[in-house]
């Protein structure tokens, strides 16, 4: 077996992993270490590796359910392709400031967590950088367990145990009406979750919202932004966040129960791609805790189940 070697992102939350190799099918038989530091630390990195399409595919495979959004239009026989985040069209060109692609990619320069918009919202992503950039596109990452631990009690009562809604055309909303309005953004019903995440394994809490929230239950629309932009300011405060300038190859991955997202600008004429794939969240990473029966605040039935579900999968 190969030692490998951690060593801190940030004083708060992540860790950089050194000395492995993740195409060697060896470090296979390492994933429980490398799941039990997801766990832990929210984020990995892992920097110079060489993972093609197939190993990437394979990693996020361990993690659970490979996130398909575009299984509804995908013909039969036809595969699942890999996800890029590109301002690369097929011809080579890249994508015009103004055009409603980049001002896509633009959207997810808001703070989020992928997939609250979707029927199972997401566990993690895992990014690889494919092409990068001479300067800006850093990723940025924050860490809501983190800030959850740290935020003061009148700011916590005021979105502890309620369910809190969000739509896809939402967050594109923020950046351009017309954007909003693409078929892609609509295609699934508003979802309500419960504001606050707790990991199953070690009982951690964090923060759970992101830019495609929408309204928090008992607030209308102006108050529940105000509340959301309050706890946003609160988690992404430089000592909760870590920033990735990436390299070739580099591979970083979060837990979306636990840490928002975003993207950063940069010089439009140049290219950039990442490679991505999302897992679904699963009952034994807390998902039956997040969803809230109508009228339901604290989830104790949820808990429960939650509860019972691991005991099964464990015994
Ligand atoms: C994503 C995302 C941000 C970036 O892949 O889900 O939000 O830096 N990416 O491109
Ligand atoms: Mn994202």
């Amino acid at each position: 077996m190969s030692a490998f070697t951690t060593r801190p992102l940030t004083p708060a939350f992540g860790v950089e992993i050194t000395g492995l190799d993740l195409a060697d099918p060896e470090s296979d038989s390492l994933f429980p270490h490398l799941r039990a530091l997801f766990e832990e630390h929210s984020a990995l990195l892992f920097r110079n590796q060489s993972l093609d399409d197939a190993h990437h595919l394979a990693l996020a495979k361990q993690f659970g359910p490979i996130e398909d959004r575009n299984a509804d239009s995908r013909k039969p026989g036809e595969a699942f392709e890999i996800p890029r985040v590109t301002n690369v069209r097929a011809d080579g060109s890249v994508t015009e400031a103004m055009d409603l692609h980049t001002l896509h990619l633009k959207a997810n320069m808001l703070w989020h967590s992928d997939s609250t918009f979707m029927p199972v919202p997401a566990l993690t992503n895992i990014l690889i950088a494919r092409v990068v950039t001479t300067e800006g596109g850093a990723t940025e990452l924050a860490s809501t367990r983190a800030a959850w631990a740290e935020m003061p009690e009148t700011l916590k009562v005021r979105i502890r145990g309620r369910g809190i809604r969000h739509h896809y055309a939402h967050s594109r909303a923020r950046i351009s009406p017309e954007l909003a309005k693409l078929e892609m953004f609509n295609k699934w019903p508003e979802t309500r979750w419960n504001a606050v995440w707790s990991n199953p394994v070690n009982g951690r809490e964090a923060l759970y919202i992101a830019s495609h929230a929408r309204l928090v239950d008992g607030l209308d629309e102006t108050e529940s932004q105000a509340l959301l932009d309050d706890l946003m300011d609160f988690c992404t405060q430089p000592r909760f966040v870590y920033a990735h300038q990436w390299q070739v190859g580099d591979v970083l991955l979060w837990d979306q129960r636990a840490v928002m997202h975003r993207g950063t600008p940069w010089p439009y004429d140049q290219p950039r791609t990442l490679s991505s794939i999302c897992t679904s969240a699963t009952p034994a990473d807390g998902l039956h805790s997040l969803r809230m029966s109508a009228g339901q605040t604290a989830s104790a039935d949820a808990r429960t189940q939650d509860q019972k579900h691991n005991k099964e999968i464990t015994t």
